[in-house]
């Protein structure tokens, strides 16, 4: 009998604290009208002084243990993928373990692969499951990129925000998670990175996220003999709406199809696709046996897709 990997349950956090485009307007030289015609962003959340990424992940992660009834002490593996970690080390996901009261020895590990790194946590998550060395995964996008921002560089400092997302794996002989396609290319490093704040050359990499997402997606659908009508829900990295727009075009999806959380949460890296899909699951959007989508492309250069039965 096969083994997948299911969604059970899932959750989000955002900050409280909201900064709008307007209230950027008086901090750097910049309008609402330009970020919200060049990205699509109009608000993104920011953390309090002293919230840390996995005060964050914890959130999310107790709101996707409720929706999928379980109890915290079944989980045998969490996965957090952040590139704005409490510290180098302990990882974010030993800290979470903790923080939710988790006991059981059971692993976990933190996943860097930027703005992709929910989509590579999903993937390793869904290998310990098909494996068989893992029943029950928490997998948590969650960041803090407000941190690593230089809030007067106002190339970057419009367009993040902080949040998480998190949702809980099972196994199960229904089909869940059907297909995935990783990749990376480190040629591009200089492209997109944090050294010590985030720095881009926002052209390069727009032009670059439209290409490679188009092609993943294609490679995936190809694989698994499937086309853009067969997709209910696009959700996608959430770091541009022309990104998103460029994407759902080559797929001949509708923006209708399309979950779009940009506006009001930024990019907020490995928890934007997280965020969409909690967002998209409490508004009730998203059904079972619908055929999900996700995307992402982050620093490094990494990017993947990943296809879900729901
Ligand atoms: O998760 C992956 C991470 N990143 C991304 O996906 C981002 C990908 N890139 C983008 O989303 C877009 O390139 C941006 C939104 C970052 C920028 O949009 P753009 O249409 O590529 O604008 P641009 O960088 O070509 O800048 C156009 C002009 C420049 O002025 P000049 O040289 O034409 O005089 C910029 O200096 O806009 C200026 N500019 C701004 N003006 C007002 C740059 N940032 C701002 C700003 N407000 N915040």
């Amino acid at each position: 009998m096969k083994t997948y990997s299911r969604i059970i349950g899932t959750g989000s956090y955002l900050p409280s604290n909201t900064v709008t485009n307007y209230d950027l307007e008086k901090t750097v030289d910049t309008t609402h009208d330009w970020i919200f015609s060049r990205s699509g962003i109009s608000e993104r959340h920011v953390a309090a002084d002293g919230e840390l990424c996995s005060d964050l992940a914890c959130q999310a992660s107790l709101k996707a243990i409720e929706a999928a009834g379980i109890a915290a002490d079944e989980i045998d593996l969490i996965i957090v993928a952040t590139t704005s970690p409490d510290m180098p080390f302990p990882s974010t996901a030993c800290i979470l373990q903790d923080k939710l009261g988790i006991r059981n020895g059971s692993p976990a590990f933190d996943v860097q692969a930027v703005c992709g790194g929910f989509v590579y946590a999903l993937n390793t998550a869904d290998m310990y499951i098909r494996g068989g060395q893992a029943k029950t995964v928490l997998v948590v996008g969650a960041e803090v990129l407000s941190r690593m921002l230089d809030w007067n560089d106002r190339t970057t400092c419009v367009l993040f925000g902080d949040g998480a997302g998190a949702v809980i794996l099972r196994a199960s002989e229904e089909p869940g998670i059907i297909g995935a396609k990783l990749h990376a290319d480190g040629r591009h490093r200089e492209m997109l990175k944090a050294d010590p704040n985030i720095a881009m050359d926002g052209q390069a990499v727009f032009k670059f996220a439209v290409k490679v997402l188009s092609d993943v997606v294609e490679e995936l659908l190809e694989d698994k003999k499937l086309s853009g009508t067969d997709i209910d829900w696009l959700v996608p990295h959430q770091a541009n709406i022309r990104i998103i727009e460029a994407t759902a075009r080559k797929l001949g999806l509708p923006m209708d199809k399309v979950v779009q959380t940009v506006a009001l949460h930024g990019n907020t890296s490995a928890a934007s696709i997280p965020l969409a899909l909690d967002t998209a699951v409490r508004a009730g959007d998203i059904k079972p046996g619908q055929n999900i989508l996700i995307e992402a492309v982050g620093g490094g250069f990494t990017w993947g897709a990943v296809l879900i039965k729901w």
